[in-house]
């Protein structure tokens, strides 16, 4: 595979700290009942017809699903994949493919024990499809059947991943992630310290990264702790192996990019890692790497939870496993500067990339933008935060999908004698492809007020 690496930057590093990738989850102390995980499934009719007071996803984003963006080698989430996927050795790690992002409540959350309380099982957060299945929020809604399944000690899974979100130039309510893992098993080994050669052996063989690594976290401590029942030497040779890994990936992939000026002094790369949680990890980590002048959040990661091996029928293993945003790292890469466009079906997007190349994304001339502001009184006795922004991003994507480029609160009061709370948002209508009419900016503009009249029923003002 020939990778060019010449790169042009029009992505401000701002954005990109901004933009969709890895969610922190927090802890929690419930335990889980181990059930039976369900097999994956394609798109059922059943999903079709079962409908309930969950469901929220809308014929937009189903529409997405059956994209299938990463089905194409030539489109630069692909072409991505294949670089990650081939710093990984074939032998070690299966490449998993999932291709149908619709799951069960249990393997996105439950699986991983993201407990019903939780912030992202809101319907605010997440494409219900009805109470007992959702479009995947990540990839690691594979890892209990990955790490079941597999052969190999390791896995790699590229998906689509789906939440509800905001829009702007770096969120897209359907985005794609890496999900990564790895385990040992102490079968075969007869004590604590042969397994922990064993890992030890596995982290010798990683190429050591040449870039500067700023690592002030510890391997465990009170506030990032290792799991009750594992030995903390285990604990630590399981750490030392996954921040290696994600080491030499990072600085394979960031070290060999030409930034700027390619005569130009190279600025050294740096990677830092900070202590993070997930329900699913514990001791846990989040890889930063500084990129023209900021922090970028790459990985989330950790020494996988011994309850999400239970679940996969092998009590007795340990590893890791981490995810990735995909998206934020192309845009770095490619330079693409609106997150849109990996969706865009235009030829001066589709056809400018190659397979196993790296090139610098060639702008097409940027169109003018339309603002429309869409000012409403909720209902009497509705307070502001009944109604969620998510909810009039859906109303906007179905009317005009991705002819929105930014949708924003500009103004939010309450009436001092009638004490009706008012809201005003201003939509960006504009395309990468084209200048938008007027007169199709109506139709949209009107499409949306009706939506809300009908949907929220609220008072436009
Ligand atoms: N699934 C997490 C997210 O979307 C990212 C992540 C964190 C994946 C830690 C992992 C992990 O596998 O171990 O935010």
């Amino acid at each position: 595979m020939r990778i060019n690496w010449s790169c042009c930057h029009l992505v401000s590093t701002q954005d990109l700290l901004q933009i969709v990738g890895v969610r922190r989850f927090h802890t929690s102390t419930r335990q889980l009942t181990n059930s039976a995980l369900p097999r994956h499934q394609e798109v059922s009719r059943e999903d079709r017809s079962n409908t309930d007071e969950w469901t929220n996803i809308t014929s937009t984003i189903e529409r997405l699903t059956h994209r299938k963006l990463l089905g194409n080698p030539a489109h630069p989430l692909s072409i991505l994949t294949d670089i990650i996927f081939s710093k990984f050795p074939e032998q070690e790690y299966t490449r998993a493919n999932f291709p149908n992002p619709r799951v069960s409540v249990y393997e996105n959350f439950e699986s991983l024990n993201i407990t019903s309380d939780h912030v992202s099982r809101s319907k605010t957060d997440t494409y219900y499809l009805n109470k007992d299945r959702v479009l995947r929020t990540h990839t690691s809604a594979h890892q209990v059947e990955s790490f079941r399944d597999h052969p190999t000690p390791g896995f790699l899974i590229a998906a689509d991943v789906y939440r509800r979100d905001e829009i702007d130039k770096t969120h897209y309510p359907a985005f794609h992630q890496m999900e990564g893992g790895r385990w040992w098993s102490p079968r075969g080994t007869s004590s604590v310290k042969e397994l922990v050669a064993k890992i030890n052996e596995d982290t010798a063989k990683i190429p050591v990264s040449e870039t500067k690594i700023i690592d002030d976290t510890l391997s465990f401590h009170d506030g990032n702790p290792k799991q009750d029942g594992q030995h903390p030497e285990v604990c630590i040779a399981v750490a030392n192996h996954l921040k290696r890994t994600l080491e030499m990936v990072v600085g394979n992939i960031f070290e060999n990019i030409v930034v700027g000026d390619p005569s130009a002094p190279k600025e050294p790369l740096q990677i830092r890692w900070i202590d993070a949680t997930f329900p699913f990890t514990s001791p846990s980590w989040e890889m930063e790497v500084y990129w023209q002048g900021g922090w970028l959040e790459l990985f989330g990661c950790g020494v996988t939870q011994q309850r999400v091996f239970d679940r996969a029928g092998y009590p007795e293993r340990v590893g890791w496993a981490f995810g990735l945003g995909l998206e934020r790292l192309a845009m770095v890469l490619f330079g693409i500067p609106d997150i849109r466009l990996f969706w865009s079906e235009d030829p001066r997007f589709v056809e400018q990339f190659t397979p196993g190349v790296v090139s610098s994304f060639k702008p097409f001339s940027k169109y003018p933008g339309t603002y429309r502001d869409f000012a409403f009184w909720l209902k009497e006795g509705t307070i502001p935060e009944a109604f969620h922004d998510n909810d009039l991003m859906d109303i906007v994507r179905e009317a005009a999908a991705d002819l929105v480029e930014s949708v924003k609160l500009i103004d939010k009061f309450t009436h001092p004698n009638t004490k009706r709370n008012s809201l005003c948002y201003r939509v960006l209508f504009q395309s990468m492809e084209r200048t938008l009419q007027n007169d199709e900016i109506n139709v949209l503009q009107d499409s949306i007020r009706d939506s809300l009249t009908i949907k929220f029923g609220v008072e436009l003002r």
